[in-house]
Parts: C-alpha cells; sequence; structure tokens
C-alpha cells in the first residue's frame, strides 16, 4: 500500500521570529512512517518542526503551519491508500501574522486567533476508499471515549488514542478502536510495537475492501 503519516508539531507564526506550538516531538508519526517502509510499503511523511531525522527510504515533505500541512497532505490524498494523521496539527493561529518583530509596549498585547482547517475532517468528508487513521491526546486515561468520539465524527476508521504522558516518550499506553468499536489495548508499549500495530488493522481494513 501507500501510506502517507502526519507527525510532530505546526508552528502557528505571529510574527517574523514568534510562533505558538505544541510539545509534540514528531516520534510516533517518524516511528510509524519507518514501519511501514521496513513492511515494505510506500510512505509518505509529511512533517512539522522537529529534531529527528526522516527515516531512509521514506518521502520526506517537511511543512511548518498547519496551513502547509493541509495542502502537502490534501494534494496527496487521491493518491494514497492510507492517512495517519499522528501530527499535532495547531487548533489555532494568530488571525494576523505582523511582518518583522513585534516591539514590546508598556500595554498589554492581545493576540486573536482563528480556527486552522481541521486536516482530517476535511479528509473524512472527501474520502474514496482510503484508510484514515485519527488521533487524539486526552489528558488521562479517564478521557479516552471522548477522543474516540472525536476522531469518529470525524469519518475515522480508525482511532489511536494517547494520553499526554506519552509525548516524546518511546513507549505510551494507546487504544485502537476500529469502526466496529473493537479496542486494542497497548499498555506501556513501545512506539514501535504500536506503529505495527496500527498498520496491521489499516492492512486488514484495505483487504477487506478489495
Ligand atoms: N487534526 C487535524 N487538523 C487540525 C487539528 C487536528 O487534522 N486542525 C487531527 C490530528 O492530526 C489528530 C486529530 O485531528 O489526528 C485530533 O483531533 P482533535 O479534535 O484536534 O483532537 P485534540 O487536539 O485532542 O482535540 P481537543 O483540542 O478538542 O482536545
Amino acid at each position: 500500500m501507500k501510506i502517507l503519516v502526519t507527525a510532530g508539531p505546526t508552528r502557528e507564526h505571529v510574527d517574523d521570529v514568534r510562533f505558538i506550538s505544541n510539545l509534540s516531538s514528531g516520534r510516533m508519526g517518524f516511528v510509524i512512517a519507518e514501519a511501514a517502509r521496513r513492511a515494505g510499503h510506500e510512505a509518505v511523511l509529511v512533517a512539522g518542526p522537529t529534531n529527528l531525522s526522516p527515516p531512509a527510504g521514506v518521502e520526506f515533505v517537511p511543512v511548518t503551519s498547519a496551513a502547509e500541512m493541509a495542502e502537502a497532505v490534501k494534494s496527496r490524498f487521491e493518491d494514497v491508500d492510507a492517512v495517519v494523521m499522528a501530527a499535532a496539527v495547531a487548533d489555532y493561529r494568530p488571525k494576523k501574522k505582523i511582518a518583522g518583530k513585534i516591539q514590546k509596549g508598556e500595554k498589554p498585547l492581545n493576540l486573536e486567533l482563528e480556527r486552522t482547517e481541521d486536516i482530517l475532517a476535511h479528509l473524512g468528508g472527501m474520502k474514496k476508499d482510503q484508510v484514515l487513521v485519527g488521533f487524539a491526546l486526552e489528558a488521562s486515561e479517564a478521557d479516552i471515549e471522548r477522543g474516540l468520539e472525536k476522531c469518529r465524527a470525524k469519518h475515522c476508521d480508525l482511532v489511536v488514542v494517547n494520553t499526554v504522558s506519552a509525548m516524546g516518550k518511546a513507549a505510551s499506553t494507546a487504544v485502537i478502536a476500529d469502526r466496529d468499536n473493537v479496542l486494542t489495548t497497548l499498555t506501556d508499549t513501545d512506539k514501535t510495537e504500536i506503529a505495527r500495530t496500527i498498520l496491521n488493522q489499516v492492512s486488514r481494513i484495505l483487504e477487506s475492501r478489495r
């Protein structure tokens, strides 16, 4: 199969030197792209800024903002069998980007933020036979149902819920849910193993459609 994976945070610039972002390390998405290549699949990795090196043999598409990520993903969507949205896409961006550098003053500074496009929701609305995998990051394991619900609303075929404690770590506890609400819980499991489990489930869904 040909699989597109997104990874990392996005950066939403306030001016030329400042931005809003989040703590995503990108590790989960990079590991999934690498595992896909090892399993003999064609992988495209669309990634926001991270400290990680692109895996060999994977088509690497670096982006910065949510808008750039949306463009990179949407323009390739028709050509792939599956999309795994592991990126922590910023939900908001500054309404206006100031050219140059904002100078400080005595008064408080208010930033007006607007919503970014929800890439996953957009793909959910335009997908044909592609398998869509959404990720949700919840504060604790008590919020897992909330995460599953959010991605189901975006027409995902698979949902992976992580908790905040997974960020930047090599291992994580993840709950994977399919459309029939069959749950696979991987407790404190290496991200490579989580990646393999996700890819096996994606392959299974694709095969069931052929
Ligand atoms: N996502 C996206 N485009 C956005 C925001 C999120 O494609 N602008 C994707 C993420 O890559 C992830 C899923 O949607 O696969 C996460 O959904 P979201 O509702 O943003 O989850 P949280 O960030 O956990 O939601 P909330 O802010 O409501 O806690």
